[in-house]
């Protein structure tokens, strides 16, 4: 039925039942409003701060999750369906109607999601957020990023990549540099695939044990590195392959214990924005390391449509870039939505037409932080299952839920990292104060929490 509706571009003219999925047309203006139906991949703290931020666009009609969590149900509707599991995919999205689907772990990248859609007569038409297999190779395989990165001089660490037949090479190259080396697994080994060691000995033992298998195939191939001392950030990009827009950068802190240290978690908390990351070191960072990064896959004819996180580090005021990962990342991603300011839909448009230049991405002043609550005993063996009681009382913070599921109506810890308490501030102590008077709120045994994020800044 035709249908008239006044807003704020005017009358608006539509057919059918409701304003969503329908086309506007206004009449000073043609506009062309087509909510969407959007599918978000991933289960994590991460995916529920992209959820939240994706739920607050008028762009969107209906948001669906898979798997998702107890935390973005409450935003869309989530699918039990894993990530990789494509052909359980193309049934959701034909069902659903999906106009739009935004991946946020690296996994079905990295098993060519974006190639399965791009290959498939029905789903070819669907816009999917993420690089293709190929481009995924910048965080997938160390060897890839480097050889790449060396191709378009964009500064980071020297290397050699060693395989089972020049490890003589490897141990040559070793004895040349000095201590602490640097070994990674090439390809992706659950965020444990990283060892720094201060012994040459057993560097070299370790060396010849990722050879023979200790990261399975991920370590068949192993990435020596120059060792980098400096201070780490974390810079997010998203493009369309051509244009890009910079997002909020972010610090995180990956060590479980205060003062960075033990053990590397997935990571325990971030900050953005980054005191160190002046205006003039950003544009270090975009000349010498964005924009060749951008060119380069162009140039290259990657098919690279989505974000790109580059962790770096900062050697007196001079940008390098440790690693790339094709994807947000997590939990700076509980942060940098927070700062977000700009409509994430509308950029997501552009990267499916190509034409993210159009698009503006505007800044929150005030800074955002995450804590994340980790279950007692990760990044080792942790139990799960414990009731988590206290969201309820969380107030001017937003609980981002990372391991959570439901059980008996209950909501449980169901992961390592459990919920990611985000706060705004006016400076980076308002908000974790925020941030950690509300962490106390919410409980489950032997919750464990970093009370000194942001402790260098
Ligand atoms: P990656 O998975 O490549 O990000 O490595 C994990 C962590 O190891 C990084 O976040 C750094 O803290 C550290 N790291 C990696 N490569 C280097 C390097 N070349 N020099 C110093 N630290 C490094
Ligand atoms: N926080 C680091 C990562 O997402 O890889």
């Amino acid at each position: 039925m035709f249908r008239a509706v006044r807003s704020d571009f005017g009358w608006l003219f539509y057919f059918g039942k409701t304003l969503k999925n329908s086309y506007f047309c206004s009449l000073n203006q043609t506009i062309f409003l087509r909510q969407m139906n959007i599918l978000l991949l991933g289960s994590g703290g991460r995916e529920h701060a992209l959820a939240w931020k994706i739920a607050q666009s008028s762009k969107v009609s209906q948001l669906f999750i898979a798997p998702g969590n107890p935390g973005t149900a409450s935003l869309g509707i989530n699918l039990p369906i894993a990530t990789d599991d494509f052909s359980a995919l193309k049934k959701a999205v034909t069902e659903y109607k999906i106009d739009l689907v935004v991946v946020g772990p690296e996994d079905p990248l990295v098993k060519g999601v974006v190639d399965f859609f791009a290959t498939d007569k029905v789903l070819m038409n669907v816009p999917v957020i993420g690089p293709d297999k190929f481009g995924a190779q910048l965080e997938g395989s160390k060897d890839f990023s480097k050889q790449f990165m060396f191709r378009h001089n964009i500064p980071t660490a020297g290397y050699l990549s060693v395989t089972g037949d020049n490890i003589e090479e490897g141990i040559k190259f070793l004895k040349k540099l000095k201590a602490p080396y640097v070994l990674k697994a090439d390809g992706l080994a659950a965020g444990k695939g990283v060892l720094i060691l201060d012994d040459l000995d057993e560097t070299i033992s370790e060396l010849e044990a990722m050879l023979e298998g200790k990261f399975g195939s991920a370590s068949k191939t192993v990435v020596i590195e120059e060792f980098l001392a400096g201070i780490e950030c974390s810079v997010f990009v998203i493009t369309d392959g051509k244009n890009y827009k910079i997002l909020p950068e972010a610090k995180d802190y990956k060590r479980i214990g205060e003062g960075d240290k033990g053990l590397n978690t997935g990571g325990m908390g971030a900050v953005s924005p980054v005191p160190f990351c002046t205006p003039e070191f950003m544009q270090k960072v975009e000349n010498r390391i964005i924009r060749p990064t951008v060119e380069g896959l162009y140039s290259e004819g990657i098919n690279y449509k989505g974000f790109i996180f580059f962790g770096l580090i900062n050697i007196q005021s001079e940008p390098y870039v440790i690693e790339y990962n094709a994807r947000m990342g997590d939990p700076e991603t509980e942060a940098v939505m927070l700062r977000l300011k700009s409509d994430i839909v509308d950029l997501f448009e552009g990267v499916a037409q190509g034409n993210l230049n159009e698009k503006s991405v505007e800044f929150d002043k005030r800074t955002a932080v995450t804590v994340m609550l980790v279950s007692g005993g990760y990044p080792e063996d942790y139990e799960k299952g414990k009731v988590i009681t206290g969201l309820d009382k969380i107030k001017n913070s937003i609980a981002f839920q990372a391991g959570t599921s439901l059980k008996n109506g209950k909501l449980v810890t169901n992961g390592g990292r459990v919920i990611a308490v985000s706060s705004y501030g006016t400076d980076k102590n308002e908000a974790l104060n925020q941030s950690f008077k509300n962490a106390q709120l919410i409980d489950f045994e032997k919750k464990y929490f970093r009370r000194d994020i942001g402790f260098d800044l």
